[in-house]
C-alpha cells in the first residue's frame, strides 16, 4: 500500500467530498493511504476512516451487510455512505489496533493465530438466518463465469502455481473443474476477503474486523482457505519463528479439509 501524508483540509480534496461527508469530518486532521490493487483512497482519522471508492453495482448491498453487522461483530459503524461523480465516500468509525500482518503480530506467530482463530470464530458465531447477502459457491461460480467470459480472471495475479506446471491450462479450464468439483455447503457468515490485513489486533486481541465488501453467508472453508494463503505469503522467507499455517487449524482445533480448502483457493483465482 502506498501511503502518503495528507490533511483533509487540501483543498482539491475538500472539493470533492459530498457536503455530508465534509460537515461530518470538518478540522479533523488525518492521513492518507492509497490502495494499489484495488484504486481505493483512505482518509484516515483519530476516530474514523474515510474510504472512498468507485461506485459499483453492489455498494448497497454492501452497506446494508455492514449496517446489520453492527452489534454482532466488532466491525466499523457506518457513519455515513454518500455517492457523489461514480464515486462511493463511505465514513466509518475507526477501529483501534495494528493490522495482523504487520511485522510485531509475525514475529509471535502463536499469538496471532490465538487472535485469527478468536476472528475466524466470531465469523462463525453469528446468526446468519437473517444475513441480506449470500456468497455462496453458486453465485461465486457465476461471477467467475462472468469473469472468465469477459476476460477479467487477472492470470498474472495468481499463486504460481494455477497456470503454470500443466495444472491448468486457462481459466476456463480452471472454471470447468470447480464446477465439476463443487464441495457440499457449510453455511457460516463469511468475511470473503478474510487476509492478514483485514484483521486488526491490540494487546493481543482481537479488535475487529474490517472491509466487508465481499461478507455474506458463504461456505466456512473460503475465508479458512484465503487466510490459509495470507498466512503463507506472510510467513514466507521469516527466519524469526517457527511459523506454519497450518497451525490455525490447530488454533481452531478442527482438521483441515484439504479439498475445500483447495476448491476455495482455486476459486478465488478467477476474481
Ligand atoms: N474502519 C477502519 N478502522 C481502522 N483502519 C481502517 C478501517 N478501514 C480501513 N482501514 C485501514 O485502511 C486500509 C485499507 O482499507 P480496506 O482494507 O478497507 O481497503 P482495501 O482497498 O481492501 O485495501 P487492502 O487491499 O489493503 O485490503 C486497512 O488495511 C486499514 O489499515
Ligand atoms: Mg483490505
Amino acid at each position: 500500500m502506498e501511503k502518503e501524508k495528507g490533511s483533509r483540509d487540501d483543498p482539491m480534496l475538500r472539493r470533492r467530498l459530498p457536503d455530508s461527508i465534509c460537515q461530518l469530518t470538518e478540522g479533523k486532521a488525518c492521513r492518507r493511504e492509497k490502495t494499489v490493487l484495488r484504486g481505493s483512497e483512505l482518509l484516515i482519522f483519530d476516530d474514523c476512516v474515510l474510504k472512498i471508492t468507485p461506485c459499483s453495482r453492489e455498494d448497497e448491498e454492501s452497506v446494508q451487510v455492514m449496517r446489520w453487522l453492527e452489534g454482532k461483530l466488532p466491525v466499523p459503524k457506518v457513519l455515513a455512505c454518500e455517492k457523489k461523480e461514480e464515486t462511493q465516500y463511505l465514513l466509518m468509525s475507526r477501529i483501534p489496533g495494528r493490522k495482523a500482518w504487520d511485522d510485531p503480530c509475525l514475529a509471535h506467530p502463536a499469538e496471532l493465530l490465538a487472535v485469527l482463530a478468536e476472528a475466524v470464530k466470531a465469523l462463525w458465531r453469528v446468526d446468519i438466518s437473517d444475513c441480506p447477502r449470500t456468497r455462496d459457491a453458486d453465485t461465486l461460480l457465476l461471477k467467475a463465469k462472468y469473469n472468465v467470459e469477459n476476460n477479467l480472471a487477472d492470470v498474472h495475479n495468481v499463486e504460481p502455481a494455477t497456470y503454470g506446471r500443466g495444472e491448468f491450462e486457462s481459466p476456463q479450464a480452471l472454471l470447468n473443474w470447480l464446477y465439476d468439483n463443487k464441495p457440499g455447503f457449510e453455511p457460516v457468515l463469511s468475511h470473503g476477503d478474510f487476509c492478514l490485513s483485514n484483521i486488526l489486533t491490540e494487546d493481543g486481541k482481537l479488535s475487529g474486523i474490517i472491509d466487508l465488501g465481499e461478507t455474506g453467508v458463504g461456505d466456512r472453508w473460503r475465508d479458512l482457505a484465503l487466510l490459509v494463503r495470507s498466512l503463507k505469503h506472510n510467513f514466507d522467507g521469516r527466519d524469526d519463528g517457527k511459523a506454519d499455517p497450518d497451525m490455525l487449524f490447530d488454533a481452531l482445533g478442527i482438521e483441515p479439509d484439504r479439498k475445500k480448502l483447495r476448491f476455495y483457493a482455486l476459486l478465488d483465482e478467477l476474481f
